[in-house]
Formats: structure tokens, sequence, C-alpha cells
């Protein structure tokens, strides 16, 4: 992004009252996603000196929660806490904050010390944004949403294609409040889904109970999953079609079309297990110096 467009988000915070010109990503996602809504529970790790924390706590009026290495000078309305993301003494903390009822939305901007070794620091940014996700998976309402700023390179595929098997709609976004010389990026992730139940899965299984609508109820691991054409009582071979973040969809099929799955399902992990990992080492880049703008 050019000098005077940055000084452009710089000048803007300043004169709006944010801590840090990042408060702009975050607003740019919003009016793209509409990822947090009025009264959302949010969690922000990462989150010094505060600029997402404000407009947080601006969209939702809910309660806010915010972890950093850095102390954050107090928001009204928002807890923090000062800790890192990928100890297990922090995530506690953050895990009693969510309670039993869970949170609408996790965030993370977090950004490592940078070395300006682009592939260090995209591996170092990839541990966080693990350390993130991790959480997110443990705190997460279902249907709640999940943004993370993920720094481009080799690992970014692998992460991007994990997390959206947990979210029925992910995209990768770039906000122009980024500077354009950034490597980094936004994974949106919104309505989370419970449960490690995958499209495209084979089950036997039980109907156990009758839906509404007449479909036949199975239980897999506690999540429901309705299955039209069958009857309390029937014993049959599902294909998983569809999953919500609340329930899923399963299709019947024959034990010998089952069989062919599996089979296929065991083939294709097997030939990915073989497959071998490639690091590409980038060339050095001069980062810019990340959003603590002011303070
Ligand atoms: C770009 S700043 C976040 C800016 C923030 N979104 C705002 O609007 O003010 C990145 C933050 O990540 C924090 N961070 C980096 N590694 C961390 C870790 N392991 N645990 C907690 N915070 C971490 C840094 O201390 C830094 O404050």
């Amino acid at each position: 992004m050019a000098r005077n467009q940055r000084d452009f988000y710089y000048r803007q915070a300043q004169e709006s009252g944010y801590r840090s010109r990042a408060s702009y990503k975050l607003k740019q996602i919003q009016d793209k996603e509409y990822i947090i809504r009025r009264n959302d529970t949010v969690v922000d790790l990462g989150a010094a000196p505060g600029g997402w924390l404000q407009v947080a706590r601006e969209l939702s009026r809910g309660k806010i929660f915010g972890v950093d290495l850095q102390p954050i000078k107090p928001i009204q309305g928002v807890t923090t806490i000062v800790g890192d993301i990928t100890s297990e003494e922090t995530i506690e903390k953050v895990l009693e904050f969510a309670g039993d009822a869970g949170v609408d939305v996790v965030l993370c901007d977090a950004a490592p010390n940078l070395s300006g070794n682009w592939a260090v620091d995209h591996a170092r940014g990839i541990d966080l944004n693990e350390a993130a996700f991790e959480c997110a998976e443990k705190i997460l309402k279902p249907g709640g949403n999940f943004v993370v700023k993920v720094f481009q390179g080799d690992m970014f595929k692998n992460f991007y294609d994990k997390v959206s098997k947990s979210f029925v709609y992910t995209k990768a976004f770039s906000p122009p409040a980024s500077r354009s010389t950034s490597a980094e990026i936004y994974i949106i992730c919104k309505n989370f889904i419970a449960t490690s139940l995958r499209k495209g899965d084979v089950y036997d299984v039980l109907i156990e109970s009758m839906g509404n609508s007449g479909d036949g109820i199975a239980y897999i691991d506690n999540f429901v999953v309705f299955v039209p054409g069958t009857d309390i009582g029937d014993e049959v071979s599902i294909l998983l079609k569809d999953i919500k973040p609340k329930y899923a969809f399963g299709k019947v099929i024959s034990k010998e079309e089952a069989d062919i799955i599996r089979q296929k399902i065991e083939n294709s992990e097997k030939k990915d297990a073989k497959k071998p990992v490639k690091y590409k080492i980038e060339p050095d880049e001069e980062f810019d110096e990340y959003d603590r703008a002011f303070e």
C-alpha cells in the first residue's frame, strides 16, 4: 500500500480514537462478511494494542475478551489478560471465560516477531494460526465465526483446507487497509460445524427416532443425522451428503456401495500419506513494521 494510503488509515485511526490502523481491517472484514452481530461474545487472540477490541465492542456490545503477550490498556466493557496463546495456561483462562455456553466469534490478528526471512516468518505465523484454530474449535458455539490472519507461503493451503472442513463457509480476504507489500491475508470462516463428521463419510447407523418432517434420525457421536426414507429401527448404510453446524443429512446406500466408498477413502488416505511434503524457500522480503502505529 502506498505510503500516502498508509497515512490515510493512520490519520483516520488517530482522528477516530482507534488504537491502531488495524481497526480498519476488522471494519472492512465486517462490511464484507458480517461476522460480528449484536450481543455476540467475542474472543480476540493477539489483541494488543486493542484496535480490534474497540471495533468488536462497538459492533457487539456483548462480552469481549482479549489476550496478548503485551498488556492492553483498559477498554470499557472489555476484559483482557496477558498471555501466550500457544501456552496451555493461557488457553485454560480463555476456556474459563468461554464457559459451557461457548463464544460466538474468535478473532486472531496475532503476528510473530518478524525476522525478515519469509519462510521462517511464515512458519512462525502458522504456529500461531494453529494455536488459534485449536482454541476456536474448543470454544466456538455451533454456527460461530472465526477470523484469522495468515502470512502467505507454502503451508497456507494446508491450513486453509484444514480450517475450511470445520465451517460451512470459508473465504480468504485481503482488506484494502492491509499494505500491498504485506504477505498477510485473512481467512474468514463462518458457521462452525461442531462435529468431526465430514461430507462424503460413510456410516452404518440405526434409526432411533423421527424428525418433524418425517425423516428418520440417527445419532453419530451424539450428532443428529437426518436420513430421508427410513423408519425407527432400520439399520442402514448412509453417505453423508451435507453437514450443517447442528445436524447433517445422510442418504441411504447399499452395503456394497458403502464398502466401495470406504475402500476408495482408504486408498486416497494411503496415497496422501506417501506424498512428499515440499517446502519452498521464498526470497527474503523486507516486512513493514506491523500495525503498532501508535499506542
Ligand atoms: C498486529 S498486532 C494485533 C493488532 C490488533 N489487532 C489491534 O487492532 O490493535 C499482533 C499482536 O500479536 C501479539 N502476539 C504475537 N504472538 C503472540 C502470542 N504467542 N500470544 C499472544 N499474543 C501474541 C503481539 O504481541 C501483537 O500485539
